[in-house]
């Protein structure tokens, strides 16, 4: 085949998967006002736009709702964005509680929580998530725990997600793929070295059941989904 032939091929490849992912964000995960401003808060307030994607924040409540969740805890608020699609999934009298080290995003957050209708189950903590996590022992179970906050700290929430969960929890951490460089055990920053430990925990630990997908940045990064598996039930799969 010519190079000009392969070129096309790869276009087509291209715009092909940017229409399915326009597609099914339409189809199943649509924003309305609140997640929009929660999306464009972060160009506004001088944050990082590292929120996750509309079919992420789908896919964690029907993770949520499998799991019948009705207290979620969140490592990284950022902006709020994903802290909107976990507390919109949760029940009447469910609870959030977010972990956030920065003050002002912190408020950002809450605002964001505010004005999508759901401040009244939200909670914002500020701090290093692990000076924040072991006050939560005494609110544990939670039935769901989405990590997505710095990325050196991934083995610690991991161990911590283990201490805070229940067998049927669902512990989710978003950048687990990251084109690929934890799955070819790349530790060159302490990031990446930290998430290629995660990826190998989750899929080796007996206590879980895990997989990770590729869902955004073009099938470049993703979830690892991991379920809290019942102490006796820990045969082979
Ligand atoms: C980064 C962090 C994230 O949580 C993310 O989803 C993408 C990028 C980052 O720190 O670069
Ligand atoms: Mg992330």
């Amino acid at each position: 085949m010519s190079n000009e032939n392969e070129l096309e091929t790869l276009r087509q490849q291209v715009a092909t998967r940017t229409f399915i992912d326009d597609a099914l964000t339409a189809l199943f995960a649509p924003e309305d006002e609140a997640l929009r401003a929660a999306r464009e808060a972060p160009s506004e307030h001088n944050m990082p736009s590292i929120e996750i994607s509309p079919l992420q924040g789908r896919l964690l409540q029907v993770l949520a709702l499998a799991c019948g969740a009705k207290k979620i805890l969140e490592i990284g608020a950022l902006a709020g964005y994903s802290g909107i699609w976990l507390a919109r999934s949760l029940p009447a009298g469910g609870r959030l509680i977010s972990l956030e080290i920065s003050t002002e995003h912190a408020d950002v957050a809450r605002a964001g929580l505010e004005r999508a209708g759901v401040g009244d189950r939200s909670e914002v903590r500020v701090g290093p998530a692990e000076q924040l996590l072991p006050a939560l022992l005494s609110e544990a179970p939670f039935d769901l725990v989405f990590i997505d906050a710095d990325k050196p700290g991934y083995p610690t929430y991991l161990e911590w997600a283990l201490k805070l969960t229940r067998p049927g929890s669902i512990i989710v951490a978003d950048n687990c793929i990251r084109s690929g460089a934890p799955l070819r055990g790349d530790s060159s920053d302490a990031g990446t070295a930290a998430i290629t430990t995660y990826d190998h925990r989750v899929a080796d630990d007996s206590r879980l059941l895990s997989v990770a997908v590729p869902l955004d940045e073009g099938g470049m990064d993703g979830f690892a989904i991991s379920v809290v598996r019942a102490v006796d039930g820990a045969g082979p799969l």
